[in-house]
């Protein structure tokens, strides 16, 4: 199931839609290119020397592309579900000097650790890094990814999830304050009314016809995705963390409920 993503569509404007990608991501979370910049350094920091990196749920690459160019010795492992997103990635930046390799597998098959392991042949990873993207996962399934990150990363290497992540559900004030900021914030100014969002993105992609196959592909691999469930909170995940046997979990950068989730392994 795992497998090298292929570009087949050269007259796809590849870095046009990975620009459109970044555009429609920050009208969400207008904070979105300061966590990214927040989480290099403290990847910086806390783990100096050349990185071994799992970008975990990559989309297009939003983190690899931003990580390898910050950290030229950096070598970056970019798994998704989506060929759609997977394809640009791979269609805009390439292998970037082959420090990057784009991986299609699903979190909610439980051999994607197995699979990873394989590529990477008994080495240990030194960070694992996500954003927008681990809320697209129940909390049972999350919790089994944090399980074999746990297995999969040296002692010492760090996690950061940066995402939406609730305060505990008993904090009910700050929860209700967190979630009104962050819809007020969505607001869009009006000098960016009219700006491209998230189903207007899809609904253009839609319209390349040279991407119809993974389009087909995408449509049959996310058939499954229901999202009945409510979002892991942050005492779910630092809890899950702990069990799979990171040693410390804390938020380490936070606007309202938008946060940097940091772990050590
Ligand atoms: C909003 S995008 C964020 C992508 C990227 N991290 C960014 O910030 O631009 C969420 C990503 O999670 C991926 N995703 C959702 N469920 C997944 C699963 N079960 N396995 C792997 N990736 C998944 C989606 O395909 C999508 O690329």
């Amino acid at each position: 199931m795992t497998q090298t993503v292929q570009t087949t569509a050269p007259t796809v404007d590849w870095g046009d839609w990975l620009q459109r990608w970044d555009a429609q991501q920050s009208l969400y979370l207008p904070d979105r290119e300061e966590r990214f910049q927040v989480m290099l350094d403290v990847l910086e920091v806390a783990t100096p020397g050349p990185l071994l990196v799992l970008d975990i749920a990559c989309g297009p690459g939003a983190i690899s592309q931003r990580l390898l160019s910050r950290f030229p010795s950096a070598e970056v492992l970019a798994l998704d579900t989506d060929p759609v997103l997977l394809a640009i990635g791979e269609g805009a930046l390439g292998t970037l000097g082959g420090r990057v390799s784009w991986i299609k597998d699903d979190l909610t098959d439980p051999a994607w650790a197995d699979r990873l392991a394989d590529r990477l042949g008994g080495r240990l990873l030194d960070a694992v890094l996500s954003s927008t993207a681990l809320h697209w996962v129940s909390p049972g399934v999350l919790a089994g990814v944090y399980r074999e990150l746990g297995g999969l990363m040296r002692s010492g290497g760090v996690f950061l999830n940066a995402d939406h992540i609730a305060s505990a559900p008993h904090l009910e004030t700050i929860r209700s304050v967190s979630s009104t900021m962050r819809e007020r914030r969505r607001n869009l100014p009006p000098e960016r009314a009219g700006a491209e969002t998230w189903d207007g993105w899809w609904e253009a992609i839609r319209r390349e016809p040279e991407l119809a196959e993974v389009l087909a592909e995408r449509d049959q691999r996310l058939s499954w995705r229901d999202r009945k469930w409510a979002n892991a909170g942050l005492d779910f995940q630092a809890g899950a963390l702990k069990d799979a046997g990171f040693r410390e979990v804390d938020t380490i950068w936070q606007r309202f409920d938008n946060r940097i989730l940091m772990a050590v392994r």
